[in-house]
């Protein structure tokens, strides 16, 4: 993660900002009130991405304090090196015809029952979709709000089964390099790989995405299906993903082997732990305008679900 200036594009905050769709998602919170069902809002999204699956908010997962960032700023400001290194890039190359539908996922290695499946059946498996507003915060130092839709990953692990000899989950984005301008080029070692405990990914934050705002998420996103940890930093939440796999053994992230020193296997979002060529004190707000910046909170304000899980364990070590 490269530091650069910031490109004009990305100033103006009065420029961009369409929240019809957060409105149109608060109406839908009304309509369940009412005792109707919620509907998919959308057949098709901007980019003819896939349909998206029908949503219902997960009230335990919304605090009314928290301001979802625009849609606008979510779908373009982004971190997909596959495809560019740079911010803007993304949503213009992983939108020139590669596909994310269909999807076939694996659930593998050391779990009693292994799967291959579309994701279409995966979400019907587990449950179907809720929405969560979750906190999001990069390493880079910068922070959004997203309402994600998609499930709680425990649900899918558990449809694995995975054995008592499993630490450790390790996932894996796709490889295709004649889609993937990046990884073509080779600008990180694909296919990107991050890991979690088990108790983490057991935890009910831990996350699988597969929408935005109720419409499907889009390719430059992480289509069809990402991890959202929203403890963690950004660059745990992994895109595209096409594995998933029980181990015994740590898994060593992209990011991790790349620069061990300054993205740890943890990442836990902490203020108190700088990273080492940038402080963690504090965050610019992403649509937040000018100087908008806050501080950071511990484990990015879920401490009341997450702390337990590092309970004696030296945070400065273990970052
Ligand atoms: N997953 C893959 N496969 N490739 C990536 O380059 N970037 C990570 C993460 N997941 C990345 C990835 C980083 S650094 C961040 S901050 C988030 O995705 C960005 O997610 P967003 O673009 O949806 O905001």
């Amino acid at each position: 993660m490269h530091i650069r200036t910031p490109k004009d594009w990305e100033l103006p905050e009065s420029a961009a900002t369409s929240e019809s769709l957060y409105h149109l998602s608060k109406r839908r919170d009304f309509l369940k009130t009412l005792g109707v069902t919620a509907v998919a809002i959308a057949a098709r999204d901007a980019f003819g991405a896939a349909a998206p699956f029908q949503t219902k908010p997960n009230p335990a997962y919304r605090d009314p304090a928290l301001k979802p960032t625009g849609y606008d700023y979510i779908t373009s400001y982004n971190n997909f090196y596959e495809f560019g290194t740079d911010k803007a890039e993304p949503k213009d190359l992983a939108n020139r015809g590669w596909k994310t539908d269909p999807w076939t996922v694996e659930v593998t290695g050391l779990v009693n029952t292994p799967l291959k499946l579309d994701i279409k059946d995966i979400v019907e498996k587990v449950g179907g979709i809720e929405q969560r507003v979750y906190r999001f915060r990069c390493v880079e130092a910068w922070s959004m709000v997203i309402p994600w839709d998609g499930f709680q990953l425990s649900k899918l692990l558990m449809l694995a089964d995975p054995k008592p000899a499993a630490k450790f989950v390790k996932f894996t984005t796709f490889l295709d390099k004649k889609a993937a301008p990046g990884q073509a080029d080779g600008n990180l070692d694909y296919p990107y790989v991050e890991g979690l405990r088990v108790d983490e990914a057991m935890n009910e934050l831990s996350f699988i995405a597969t929408g935005i705002y109720g419409k499907a998420i889009p390719n430059q996103n992480g289509a069809p299906l990402r991890l959202v940890t929203p403890w963690k930093y950004g660059f745990k939440n992994i895109k595209s993903i096409v594995k998933i796999e029980l181990t015994e053994k740590q898994p060593r992230g992209t990011w991790e082997a790349m620069q061990a020193r300054e993205y740890g296997f943890y990442a836990n979002v902490n203020p108190q732990v700088d990273h080492p060529r940038w402080t963690q004190a504090s965050e610019r707000v992403i649509g937040g305008g000018f100087g908008g910046r806050q501080k950071t909170l511990m484990f990015n304000g879920y401490e009341k679900q997450v702390a337990a899980l590092y309970q004696g364990m030296d945070l400065r070590k273990f970052y």
